[in-house]
């Protein structure tokens, strides 16, 4: 049995104004809900979060995580600082990370590790662009992608959350369909069952990419979809928690 997860990516976005508000309304909108709730916040606004939400059913998370442990890394937010703000989850190789940070899945891999040895749990994203979709690449891209996941942690496989998230549909607007998605997500789950079985049948596979209020039923419905990685609709309250609302497992 997996729960649905939808966790919030809010990437750079907020003020502590406007995240005071969105952060008392998801909590009080979480109450008896199904689904697991999480934020992803801006790392700045961690204590923020952490000081809305604890006692409270929606957990909270980073965005990134460094690979080092401490030291001269300029910019960089180690684990432990992360768990120290009572962080849950951490965002890994975001689309966005990958492309304008140059992350390659190596990596992205590494992150993982780091994650897991502070007891955090991340979020591993994976996706393909529009052109490597049209060249029919798309199970080769995430295989790709998650390989050097599979490598790195042979026996933690089981503790991590991944999210495809096609890279044509972040931000755009454009979704996949409830069968495209579905697609990929039973891809990913046999090459999870391929690196460890017993993984696929606990792992669970999110889609992100404009997921909204009016297209969540569908693209939650299908049974490899266990939740949502929501960026944009993560940013209003009342659609952040119409998606959790729309989740019928
Ligand atoms: P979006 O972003 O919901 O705004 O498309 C999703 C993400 O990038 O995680």
């Amino acid at each position: 049995m997996r729960r649905t997860l939808i966790a919030g990516n809010w990437k750079m976005n907020g003020d502590l104004v406007t995240n005071a508000a969105l952060l008392q309304a998801v909590r009080s909108g979480a109450q008896g809900l199904a689904a697991e709730l999480a934020v992803c916040v801006p790392a700045p606004y961690l204590a923020q979060a952490k000081t809305a939400l604890e006692g409270s059913s929606v957990a909270w998370g980073a965005q990134d995580i460094s690979v080092h442990e401490a030291g001269a890394y300029t910019g960089e937010v180690a684990g432990h600082m992360l768990k120290d703000f009572g962080c849950h989850y951490v965002i890994v190789g975001h689309s966005e990370r990958r492309s304008m940070h140059a992350e390659s899945s190596a990596l992205v891999a590494k992150k993982t590790k780091q994650a897991l040895a502070h007891g955090l749990t991340p979020i591993v994203c994976v996706g393909e662009t529009l052109a490597e979709r049209e060249a029919g690449s798309t199970a080769s891209v995430v295989e790709a992608q998650l390989q050097p996941v599979f490598a790195e942690l042979p026996d933690q496989l089981k503790h991590i959350v991944i999210a495809y998230e096609p890279v044509w549909a972040i931000g755009t607007g454009k979704t996949a369909t409830p069968d495209m998605a579905q697609e990929v997500h039973a891809v990913i789950r046999k090459q999870l069952a391929a690196a460890d079985s017993a993984a696929a049948g606990v792992v669970r596979i999110l889609y992100g990419g404009s997921m909204k209020p009016d297209n969540a039923a569908d693209l939650l419905t299908m049974p490899d979809i266990d939740g949502g990685l929501i960026g944009g609709a993560a940013l209003k309250a009342a659609d952040f928690l119409a998606i959790a609302h729309a989740n019928q497992k």
